[in-house]
């Protein structure tokens, strides 16, 4: 979806919503919490991994499960917006394993096999499906053998009536969460302007485009869609 004339742009949207993110994406998002546990129970308790590599680190929700997850690994983060950086910073200040990179997905470059695993939540879905697709494969390059690569994100359902049906359905779900129809708007109107949500069949297609040797959808609920991809 082309940006809309005077919105903002993805990073000045992030930049200004900074010191309010944590709080607004924990009434916005429906079973958050277990989107976190999800994505670390299927990764293979003999991964152990050194350096590790998030993508669209935000404010530091999904860091501070890693951190705790693996306190000695060597942590990479990668956010555009570079106030929310600001914030993930000052959240973990005594932390000395953790390396910011202010940078789009779509410039990054590492070296081949540097990673034992790169992860990411509710982020990837701010690009463009071919520049997705090209991640991908750079995704696994990056990963050393047997690597894991598993995010969460927002998906499109695989048909318009299924994908109405579950936006409907987050609307209900999160006023439920102590949200009101302010943050609803807002959030729509940045689904429009910033996110290009993919179909499950998409996704898993460029994963296996990039040869991934295992693929699967792990859980999902709504647009929540927990992926995990093995080197
Ligand atoms: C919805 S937030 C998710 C943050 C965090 N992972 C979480 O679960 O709370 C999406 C994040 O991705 C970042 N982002 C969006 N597009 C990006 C891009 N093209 N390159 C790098 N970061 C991007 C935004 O700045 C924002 O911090």
């Amino acid at each position: 979806m082309p940006l809309k004339k005077n919105s903002k742009s993805v990073k000045e949207f992030y930049d200004e919503l900074s010191g309010e993110y944590t709080s607004l994406i924990n009434r916005c998002v429906p079973r958050y919490d277990e989107l976190f546990s999800t994505l670390f129970f299927y990764i293979p308790e003999n991964l152990k991994p050194k350096k590790i590599l998030e993508l669209g680190c935000g404010t530091g929700n999904l860091t501070q499960k890693i951190i705790e997850k693996y306190p000695n690994a060597e942590i990479f983060l990668v956010d555009i917006s570079d106030e929310i950086i600001r914030q993930c910073k000052k959240r973990f200040i005594k932390n000395k394993n953790l390396n910011f990179i202010n940078a789009d997905f779509n410039d990054l470059n590492f070296k081949n096999e540097d990673f034992a695993l790169i992860v990411s939540s509710i982020a990837i879905h701010h690009i463009k499906n071919k520049e997705k697709e090209i991640l991908f494969g750079k995704v696994r390059k990056w990963l050393q053998k047997s690597g894991v690569f598993t995010y969460f994100d927002q998906f499109k359902g695989a048909t318009d009536e299924i994908y109405k049906k579950n936006i409907e359905k987050w609307h209900e779900e999160i006023i439920k969460l102590g949200s009101d129809e302010k943050d609803w708007k807002q959030w729509m109107k940045h689904q429009d302007e910033h996110d290009y949500h993919a179909t499950v069949a998409e996704q898993i297609e460029w994963l296996k485009k990039a040869k991934f040797k295992t693929i699967d959808v792990v859980w999902r609920y709504l647009l929540w869609t927990v992926v995990y991809a093995q080197k």
